[in-house]
């Protein structure tokens, strides 16, 4: 008892402590136009992610644990998903996904060589995982301004071999993902969202994340909540569900927590492949797995986003909108970010697409923009076929792929998240102006 008091009080004194040091090196940083940085994205948090973070480091539990509980809990009412997994990144979430779809238990599920309907406007790791399961990526382009492949363009790549969907809501901006879903459950086919850039993003009012048999994010500092790094595996199926637990804990079939035991009350009793008879389940694996997992500390961090995120969403909505207002003044050189249709992104950035004209390039423009200490970023990979790691891949190509030529040449994306201030903005404002009245 007398122990426990201690604990708690000592507890409680180094919360006050990191309230200080908070106080002292996070607080109020001040911004000076040209000097401070205006980022594309970054931590938004106060002390309470760190006494959580020091909360949790003080259990020291430190594998997934309660907080990772507490965590999937608050994303699972957010959303109305019923099962969330975390794991340690976006792209973890996204080769987890792909992998659980080919385990021999999941009905339907997908052999080496299919084909999967993917954009080449797009980071690699959405893609990857479909080499990295000996599948086929094969590669529509995307619309300019939205940055999303179209509904009719994915039924268009339709083959006797396709199997599954997999992409991304560019930088936040929703796929035609009821029309895609449709045709997914014509054809039988699996589909996966990575909804890494797109978290709170909804069409037709409902999320996006939550039309997919599978759907993905990213914890990595860009994104909507952070937990450092990060990322979660996310589907209303309990049968995909127990091929994720597997493939991201080291392909096990046993089903039990971690520092839990004989969940199935028959540990001892299984007789799987040529094992023999009673061989402990926990060590009994049925698919070629990896060990993905996050950890507590990692989650901790993230219960404490999560309380935020309506207001993050909120703020990047706004930001955005002061960035198209700005980018709207200058029509002859610069194509605005273009919502999708019957959608409300939660925005990841804002993308803007410099017209061919006689003054100056996309390079010119970001290069300015950097030296004024506004930082910017490409739209990921570009046309990702043209990535030194794709070159002599097997993968299909369907149509042209011509605007992802022009993403990758001439467009980039600055920052909305809710660090950026009015500050800020109006320097943007400002710096557009000079750059533009300069020729
Ligand atoms: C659309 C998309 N998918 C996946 C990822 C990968 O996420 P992570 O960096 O957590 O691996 C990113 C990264 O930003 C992304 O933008």
């Amino acid at each position: 008892m007398e122990s426990s008091k201690q604990q708690t009080d000592i507890k409680n004194q180094i919360m006050d402590l990191v309230e200080d040091f908070y106080d002292l090196k996070h607080k109020n940083i001040n911004f000076v136009p040209g000097i401070s940085e205006v980022p594309v994205s970054g931590k938004v948090f106060d002390s309470n992610e760190i006494k959580n973070l020091i909360s949790s480091s003080l259990d020291f539990w430190l594998t997934d644990g309660d907080y990772s509980e507490e965590f999937s809990k608050k994303m699972s009412n957010f959303l109305s998903l019923k099962h969330i997994r975390l794991v340690n990144s976006g792209s973890s979430a996204n080769l987890v996904s792909l992998a659980s779809l080919t385990n021999k238990k999941v009905k339907n599920h997908i052999l080496p060589g299919a084909e999967v309907i993917t954009t080449a406007v797009g980071f690699p790791t959405t893609v990857n995982p479909i080499f990295q399961n000996n599948m086929t990526p094969v590669f529509i382009d995307s619309e300019l301004g939205t940055y999303n492949p179209t509904a009719q363009s994915v039924i268009d790549a339709y083959s006797s071999d396709t199997r599954a969907i997999m992409m991304a809501h560019t930088l936040g901006n929703p796929l035609e993902i009821e029309k895609i879903k449709d045709f997914a459950d014509d054809k039988n086919l699996w589909l996966i969202e990575d909804n890494c850039d797109a978290l709170g993003s909804t069409y037709n009012g409902k999320f996006t994340g939550t039309f997919g048999d599978i759907s993905t994010l990213s914890f990595y500092p860009a994104h909507h909540i952070t937990m450092g790094e990060g990322g979660a595996v996310m589907t209303n199926s309990t049968r995909l569900q127990l091929s994720i637990d597997s493939f991201r804990d080291w392909g096990r079939d046993c089903w039990c927590k971690s520092g839990h035991d004989n969940t199935c009350n028959k540990r001892f009793d299984w007789s799987l492949g040529e094992l023999p008879y009673g061989y402990d389940h926990k060590y009994t694996y049925s698919n070629i797995g990896y060990n993905l997992k996050l950890t507590d500390l990692q989650a901790s961090i993230g219960v404490i986003q999560m309380d935020k995120l309506e207001n993050f969403i909120d703020l990047r909505r706004k930001n955005w909108k002061k960035i198209d207002s700005i980018v709207r003044n200058y029509p002859n050189y610069l194509s605005p970010h273009q919502p999708v249709e019957n959608s409300e992104p939660s925005w990841f950035g804002y993308a803007i697409l410099v017209k061919d004209n006689n003054h100056f390039s996309r390079d010119d423009f970001v290069k300015f923009l950097n030296e004024r200490r506004i930082s910017t970023r490409l739209l990921f990979g570009g046309n990702l076929i043209k990535q030194p790691a794709y070159e002599g891949k097997n993968y299909r190509v369907v149509g042209s792929l011509d605007n992802a030529d022009i993403v990758m040449n001439s467009t980039f994306w600055i920052g909305v998240y809710p660090g950026i201030t009015d500050d800020m903005i109006s320097y943007i404002s400002e710096t557009f102006e000079e750059f533009f009245n300069s020729f």
